[in-house]
Order: structure tokens, then C-alpha cells, then sequence
């Protein structure tokens, strides 16, 4: 089934997803039609906030139209703070992020770790609705210990005028292991008042098929680990096709621009490399060999290293799809 009538964002990925990696995938890739930021913590200052600042959420290198920033929060207060902040800086929405399954994190009842505390969650809610003046959408999974709780945190999320609920149906105990729960996700569907998106293993086209044709008629879908592995992804759902030749091609020049930016941000310093080696520790999934891949790039430390393994990458080792 193919997806040329569906709306696709990306997922934030904490370390991944920061500005010049949304402006540089932008710049080569399509098929995305929302972005969001990964999550912001510490909005401490009533005016101004440092962390809001940067060219992480700045609108000169950001398109506010598009882009939804998001908070790891349980503080109504920090919330709000930082609603005002992103509206007066031109964003539509803000994202709370009720999902990460992180134990630092969700141990402290943040992230996932909320979700069986429904009490806090609609004490929490109440508040921010009592006075926020933009969008409002909320990321989260099943559950922390059990997939059950979100069955007693849905009729508080039907309470309020979410703009979006996105679940990615795992709990957090899981981490990333086994498989998203797509028949569980189905079964909440016709429970849930606010436009849904759903979250999960979407790797392939074929696989993306599957789970639509699963939870039809609904049309929202959020890409994760599957796009930063195969950046084609979101365009093979609509229906795009390339042969080999293209695909490196386009593939290479994304990965040059991508760390030149990345360099040009960091002022040459080699810090670079651990954000562009956490990306492949995707793309190399793209390529026939990713454990060859893997090999040439994990333990580099210089950055004419890296640059000759990239090379070295593009010349040997073919796309495996
Ligand atoms: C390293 C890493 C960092 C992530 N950072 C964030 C984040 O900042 N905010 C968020 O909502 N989700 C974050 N996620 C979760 C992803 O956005 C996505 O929900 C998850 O990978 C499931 O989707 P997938 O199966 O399509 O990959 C992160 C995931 C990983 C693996």
C-alpha cells in the first residue's frame, strides 16, 4: 500500500536529530512533512531561557511552520515557560515527551516513568491547559512496567484539546527489544479523542504497508530508526524509486554535507565524530556488509581518518537496498 496520502515526520533522536542534521536532511531528502526537536530540559528562567537560544530552536535555521520543539517535563510551570518561549519565537506547538524509556530519566517519573501515575498526569495537564496558548501534543508509549497503564491515562488525554497523540507501542521497560505492539496500538484507536500518530519498527516500505493496512483509515505516521538508516525511506513511501548508481551518489553527497556542516559548527573540532558515528551506527544497516561498515568507522578519532573511511566506505562496500 503505498503512502502518498499520508503525513510523515521524523521522529527527534536525542545526539542525532539537532539542527544541521533536519536542515542538511532537508537539503537532499523528502517525504517528511514534520520535524521535531529532541527534548529540552532545564527551562529554568521565567524570560529567555539560555538553552532556548541556539540554533537548536533559533527560527533563522529553523522552519517554525514545520517544526514542533519538545520538553521532557513533569513541572506544569516549565511547561508553560516554555510554550511562551517557543510561541514568542514563532512555533505552533510544543511536544511534552512522555516516552523515553531511559531508566535515569523514567526512574525520576519523567518520560515513560509518568505513565503510571495518572493522577500526576491529569493534575499536571489541568494546569498547563489552564493557560497555554499554543498547540500542545504529547509523545508517549504503552506504558513503563506494564502496557495496560495507558488504558487508565487515555480518558485524561480525551479530557483536553491535544493536537496530537503519538504512541509508539512498546513500554519502557523494553527499551528498543522485541517488537512494536501494532495490534495493541490498533485496539486503542477508536478510544482516543486527539488526531492520532503512530510510532514503531517502520523499516521498510513493505513493513510500513503492513502496519497501515493494519490501523486504516488512519494516515499519520512518525518514522524513527528506519529513516536514519535508509534516509530514502520516507520518499520510497510515496512511491519514489532509484537504482544503485543514484542512491550512493545521493547517499554520499548526504553524508559529506551532513559532517561539513557538523565541522563548520564545531569549528573543525574532531567532537564531530561522535555524532556522525552514532548516525552510522544506522546508515551502515544500509550497506550489503554493515559489519565491514562498522569496522571502519567506530574506533576512528582523527578527522582525516574519518574522511578516508567514508571514502574508503563508498568505494567498497555496495547498498544493500
Ligand atoms: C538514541 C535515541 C534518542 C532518542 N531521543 C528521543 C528524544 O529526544 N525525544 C523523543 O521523543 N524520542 C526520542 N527517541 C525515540 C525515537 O524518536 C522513536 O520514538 C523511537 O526510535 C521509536 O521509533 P522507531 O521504531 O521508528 O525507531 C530516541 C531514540 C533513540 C534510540
Amino acid at each position: 500500500m503505498s503512502g502518498t496520502d499520508c503525513h510523515l515526520s521524523l521522529g527527534p533522536f536525542q545526539g542525532i536529530t539537532d539542527a544541521p542534521f533536519r536542515n542538511v536532511f532537508k537539503r537532499h531528502f523528502g517525504g517528511i512533512d514534520k520535524f521535531y526537536t529532541p527534548f529540552f530540559t532545564g527551562i529554568h528562567k521565567e524570560e529567555h531561557a539560555k538553552n532556548l537560544q541556539g540554533e537548536e530552536i533559533d527560527p533563522k535555521f529553523n522552519d517554525v511552520e514545520t517544526l514542533t520543539p519538545q520538553i521532557l517535563s513533569t513541572d506544569a510551570e516549565e511547561i508553560l515557560r516554555f510554550a511562551k518561549q517557543c510561541k514568542q519565537l514563532g512555533y505552533k506547538e510544543i511536544n511534552l515527551n512522555m516516552g523515553c524509556p531511559f531508566p535515569r530519566v523514567a526512574n525520576k517519573k519523567r518520560g515513560c516513568g509518568l505513565l503510571p501515575y495518572p493522577d500526576m498526569v491529569e493534575a499536571m495537564l489541568d494546569r498547563v491547559f489552564e493557560e497555554i496558548d499554543i498547540k500542545f501534543s504529547v509523545k508517549c508509549r504503552l506504558g513503563y512496567f506494564s502496557p495496560d497503564e495507558i488504558e487508565a491515562i487515555i480518558p485524561i488525554f480525551n479530557k483536553f484539546p491535544l493536537s496530537e497523540l503519538i504512541i509508539h507501542p512498546r513500554i519502557g521497560k523494553q527499551l528498543y527489544k522485541g517488537e512494536a505492539d501494532v495490534e495493541r496500538f490498533k485496539r486503542l484507536i477508536p478510544y482516543i479523542n486527539a488526531p492520532l500518530v503512530y510510532n514503531g519498527d517502520v523499516f521498510s516500505v513493505n513493513g510500513f504497508g503492513r502496519i497501515r493496512n493494519a490501523v486504516l483509515p488512519m494516515n499519520r505516521f512518525m518514522l524513527g530508526r528506519g529513516l536514519l538508516t535508509n534516509p530514502f525511506l520516507a520518499e520510497e513511501i510515496r512511491g519514489g524509486a532509484w537504482n544503485a548508481p543514484e542512491r550512493t551518489e545521493r547517499l554520499h553527497a548526504y553524508v559529506i554535507d551532513l559532517y561539513k556542516d557538523r565541522l563548520r559548527h564545531a569549528g573543525g573540532s574532531p567532537k564531530v565524530l561522535g555524532r556522525m558515528k552514532e548516525l552510522w551506527s544506522y546508515l551502515m544497516y544500509s550497506f550489503e556488509k554493515p559489519q565491514n561498515v562498522w569496522r571502519k568507522i567506530k574506533k576512528i578519532n582523527a578527522l582525516r581518518e574519518y574522511e578516508e573511511a567514508v571514502e574508503e566506505v563508498f568505494k567498497s562496500i555496495e547498498l544493500g537496498f
